[in-house]
């Protein structure tokens, strides 16, 4: 394997951020910014919203195909058997700081499911999909009742009668909302899955590399989601929609962002430049989700930024921008939207996790040194 950097002038050439590096072959996703089009195993992801569930899609990412009823069926038994967390975790749980921040509750939670669980130091492919499953299964059951105890409320233990999304709602609420908006959730799920070497999958990819556990890894793309440049964008944009008092003031509030240069949360992406591939999907299901509320004044809002900055800036929304008012929209508190993507996201890490090892080697880049010329070190007595 040649070894050599690529060398342009003589000068090897520094990839800032990345960019237009193919760092590994993967066969999970596909994203194709030329026809804004995004696939799961092959599968068109906004024909995967409106045919499968979320968990029939965290099986076709694992598996590479989508489960049989009977595989199906097994697999949601296995799940539904392994949400329970552990007296100890429920207890450190409770002695996180009031003020956690929900993406530090939920890296901790999963840290300490890696110290408690009997397969941790099997990384075997078995193994490892075994513990996928349980990190899967857990992460919600942890995320509300993290997101409880912060209210003072007392957790609500997960409902093994209810599939994933349904149990999800009852574990925040202690009830389940109507099937419209399961259905809009479900299809959160689904497009948070996966989405190539996003920066969260390729630090995961990267702790995994290194032949570190599972629940390494996954602790790796929780922290590099916490960002708001990555996960804590969904964050970010209900957070500008609230600060916009009416659709009607939102260019103006816009134009003042543009005066300050500052940028518009939820738009731009480091790979789409022509538009993200889930966002009309997820505006339809938001769009959704004002109509059965009954208060459209967040999408209004929405379609005028969309508008303008796309008019002025020639830059599209990104999956955060509707999946923020479609989560506000459901309920839920704006600090447990990045938690939610968590949720969804740990199918695609770990699916990475599991391509990683098959054809391992350890991700180590170089840096091209811009420092000082090499010098002397200065004997004590010389430095005053
Ligand atoms: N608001 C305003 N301007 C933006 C912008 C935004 N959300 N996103 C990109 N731009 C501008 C940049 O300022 C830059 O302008 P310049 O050429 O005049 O300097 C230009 O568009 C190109 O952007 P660049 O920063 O090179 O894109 P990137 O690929 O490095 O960054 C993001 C991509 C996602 C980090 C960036 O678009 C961003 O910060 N978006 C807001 C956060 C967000 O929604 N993140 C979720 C990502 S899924």
């Amino acid at each position: 394997m040649n070894d050599q950097p690529e060398a342009k002038n003589g000068q090897p050439e520094v990839k800032k951020g990345l960019v237009g590096v193919y760092a590994d072959f993967s066969a999970i996703s596909k994203v194709m910014p030329e026809t804004n089009s995004l696939t799961y195993r092959g599968y068109p992801v906004q024909e995967l919203c409106e045919e499968a569930s979320f968990e029939e899609v965290a099986w076709l990412l694992w598996n590479g195909e989508l489960p049989t009823a009977a595989e199906r069926a097994a697999f949601a038994a296995e799940e539904r058997a392994n949400r329970a967390l552990s007296p100890a975790l429920m207890s450190v749980l409770r002695a996180f700081p009031r003020d956690a921040h929900p993406m530090d509750a939920i890296r901790t939670a999963v840290s300490f499911m890696g110290m408690e669980d009997p397969e941790t130091a099997d990384i075997s492919d078995a193994a490892q999909r075994r513990k996928a499953l349980r990190i899967f299964a857990k992460a919600p059951v942890a995320v509300a009742a993290a997101h409880r105890l912060s209210k003072g409320l007392e957790p609500i233990p997960p409902d093994p009668s209810l599939p994933w999304c349904e149990n999800f709602f009852h574990m925040v609420f202690g009830r389940v909302p109507q099937p419209e908006v399961i259905k809009a959730f479900d299809v959160s799920m689904i497009l948070y899955a996966e989405h190539t070497f996003n920066a969260s999958t390729f630090a995961a990819r990267t702790v995994a590399s290194t032949l570190a556990d599972i629940h390494a890894a996954v602790v790796a793309g929780i922290a590099a989601l916490k960002g708001p440049l990555h996960g804590g964008a969904n964050e970010a944009v209900m957070r500008m929609l609230l600060e916009i008092p009416s659709p009607a003031e939102a260019e103006a509030w816009l134009r003042k962002r543009f005066d300050h240069k500052a940028l518009v949360m939820g738009f731009g992406h480091r790979v789409y430049k022509k538009g993200d591939s889930r966002v009309p999907t997820m505006t339809k299901y938001a769009e959704l989700m004002a109509e059965v509320v009954g208060d459209k004044r967040w999408m209004e809002t929405s379609a005028v930024l969309a508008r303008i900055m796309l008019e002025e800036k020639g830059i599209h929304p990104n999956l955060d921008f509707p999946a923020g008012p479609a989560y506000y929209l459901m309920g839920f508190d704006i600090p447990l939207f990045t938690p939610i993507f968590v949720c969804s996201r740990i199918t695609g890490w770990t699916a990475h996790v599991l391509e990683q090892l098959q054809d391992n080697r350890l991700i180590r880049p170089l840096s091209l040194y811009n420092g000082v010329p090499e010098r002397r070190v200065p004997p004590r007595s010389a430095r005053g």
